[in-house]
């Protein structure tokens, strides 16, 4: 019996090492159950994908797709034809998908029109913003998915008001948490680069193809950055996406590019740092586990939970609401708030404990049919 994993993206990693791991440590539950990590290969690059699997202490994938860059219909396409393939070969008895990439809707859909039941951890996280090609991805996952794994009541307000039977809605919390609970003595272990110190700089990530992608927009973002900059010095970790488009902005001289990190060299810095500003979706969650100001440069976010409880603020894309949200946050004390319910390491054994007692369902009525077909 087998049991497909599916990681493809950054941001997938940490999502994934939880579940496996729970998987793991269940198989007296269910020995001949076989999980199988299948990569994608959406990400590539060492620092995009290699250095992540080290540090989080994941196995090598069973199975790697290498589907690589391109527009998203060819990657997405390129996904889906290998995917379907080998759940051809394989026939697994459940697919997991985690997050909103283009691989988590690929492979979902190329399992579902198999008719293998798909889990989606990460389901209902909604920006109702229809120009982002996450939210297509998360609308679609949601809605072919039978399991729906959840990390906040907002997320399954918005499956029940989408029409989703409640009995596919399972609250969870947060695997990226488990991870980043895990590993976070190790991540504080790595020394920080020369010339930074604890809570006296600011981090920053952009990769949005909305904030990045047009060069006017990019400098747009960068005059606010370089006047926040005057007061602090700011890390910015460049996504290969933006580290293509950075040439001919102006930066700040404390604005200092550095590569993409691994898992902990990033993780350590943004505990350590004083303020986050960024365009990512998993670290207005992070931040607000470890307590630290995140600023995200969008209009809106699919984690609405982070700015109602979070240290999270929609700054939005303007410069001068940007640097005015930055120096209040610099010139408040640091934050201390409340923590999601349920984002406390224990998700990817709360996932695993239902898929497995749903596949003992299913063993003991394969088992049941198959000794009334040869009474018969
Ligand atoms: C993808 C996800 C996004 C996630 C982000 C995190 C989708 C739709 N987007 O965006 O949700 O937040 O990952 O990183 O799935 N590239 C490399 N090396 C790599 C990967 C990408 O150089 O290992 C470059 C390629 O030039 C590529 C570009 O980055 O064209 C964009 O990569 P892609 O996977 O298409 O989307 P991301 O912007 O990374």
């Amino acid at each position: 019996m087998k049991l497909f994993l599916v990681a493809g993206a950054r941001p997938n990693f940490m999502k994934v090492a939880p579940l496996l791991e729970a998987f793991h440590a269940r198989r007296d539950q269910l020995p001949e159950l076989q999980p199988f990590l299948v990569h994608t290969g959406q990400h590539y690059d060492t620092q995009m994908s290699d250095e992540f699997f080290r540090d989080l202490g994941m196995p090598v994938p069973d199975i790697h797709l290498g589907a690589g860059s391109g527009s998203h219909a060819e990657q997405t396409a390129r996904v889906m034809v290998a995917f379907e393939k080998i759940c051809l070969e394989h026939k697994p008895a459940l697919v997991v998908v985690v997050g909103d990439v283009n691989s988590t809707m690929a492979c979902a859909i190329s399992a579902k029109k198999l008719l293998i039941p798909v889990a989606h951890v990460e389901a209902g996280l909604r920006s109702r913003d229809m120009t982002m090609p996450e939210e297509i991805n998360r609308l679609c996952t949601d809605v072919i998915s039978d399991f729906l794994f959840t990390t906040d009541h907002l997320a399954d307000e918005n499956l029940v008001a989408e029409g989703c039977q409640r009995e596919r809605i399972h609250f969870v919390g947060n695997t990226m948490i488990d991870s980043l609970q895990k590993h976070l003595s190790r991540a504080l272990a790595v020394p920080l680069p020369q010339g930074l110190e604890a809570g006296r700089y600011a981090l920053l990530t952009l990769h949005r193809p909305s904030n990045v992608d047009d060069p006017a927009t990019l400098q747009r973002l960068f005059n606010a950055i370089n006047a926040i900059a005057e007061h602090i010095s700011i890390l910015f970790p460049a996504h290969p996406r933006t580290a293509q488009r950075l040439a001919g902005i102006y930066l700040h001289d404390r604005v200092r590019v550095i590569e993409p990190l691994g898992y902990l060299a990033f993780l350590g810095l943004m505990a350590r740092s004083r303020l986050v500003l960024t365009d990512s979706g998993g670290i207005q969650e992070e931040t607000t586990v470890l307590h630290v100001p995140c600023l995200t440069l969008r209009e809106n976010t699919e984690r609405p939970i982070t700015c109602e409880m979070g240290t999270n603020i929609l700054a939005g894309t303007e410069p001068d609401e940007i640097v005015h949200h930055a120096m209040r946050a610099l010139n408040a004390p640091p934050p201390t708030n409340r923590v999601p319910e349920k984002w406390d390491g224990s998700a990817g054994g709360r996932i695993a404990d239902v898929l497995i007692s749903w596949l003992l369902l299913n063993r003991q009525v394969a088992a049941a049919q198959h000794g009334l077909e040869r009474s018969r």
